[in-house]
């Protein structure tokens, strides 16, 4: 059987909690990389498929952790920062992609090397990496409440901590790209139909 990056997602959810939190958010996150990745001339089908399945790798971890509305424990932070480990192993090992399995990788390195899991530093990050990192933070302080702070950001507000943690944990120009583009085309939050184009 041909396993394809979306029926990942059936195959390895837990139940539909999972599956609906994570597909929306994978899928957002793609629409904007692809958008990124497009404006800078560097998309291409590895990036799409890493953008959707940059989180693949926490779908199986168990429910109590990933919806945990406190504070995570260390043990527990480090059983989630576990997941770009794991999805870089089964975008590699599942889809046979090696370079979106490395753009999954690098989800969660930061410029100044403090990211994980490798602390890789500024342009040693893959760009793919770089981008996905933004789009994946911007969705997370915009769209997700469930997740590290019961407060929905307004996109301004996301704006302002993008760019005050730019240079630091994002590529600062990459940051600027971004901000641009969704003041042109992403301010609706229509991404359903946004998907579609
Ligand atoms: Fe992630
Ligand atoms: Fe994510």
């Amino acid at each position: 059987m041909n396993k394809t990056p979306q029926s990942l997602f059936n195959e390895i959810t837990q139940d539909n909690d999972v599956l609906r939190e994570f597909k929306n958010h994978s899928n957002r996150v793609m629409y904007l990389t692809t958008m990124l990745g497009k404006a800078i001339n560097c998309y291409d089908e590895e990036l799409k498929v890493a953008a959707l399945l940059h989180d693949i790798g926490k779908m199986g971890l168990s429910k109590s952790i990933l919806f945990k509305p406190e504070k995570l424990t260390p043990l527990e932070k480090r059983i989630i920062e576990s997941h770009s480990h794991v999805g870089n192993l089964i975008v590699r090992k599942e889809l046979n992609m090696p370079r979106a399995a490395q753009f999954v990788r690098d989800h969660h390195e930061n410029w100044d090397g403090s990211g994980y899991p490798r602390g890789l530093k500024g342009e040693d990050i893959s760009i793919q990496g770089r981008m996905i990192r933004i789009c994946d933070t911007f969705d997370t302080m915009t769209y997700e409440v469930r997740h590290y702070s019961t407060y929905k950001m307004s996109h301004e507000e996301a704006f302002e901590e993008l760019r005050r943690c730019a240079w630091r944990e994002f590529d600062g120009q990459l940051v600027e790209t971004f901000i641009s583009l969704v003041k042109e085309h992403g301010t609706s939050n229509d991404w359903s139909t946004a998907m579609k184009t």
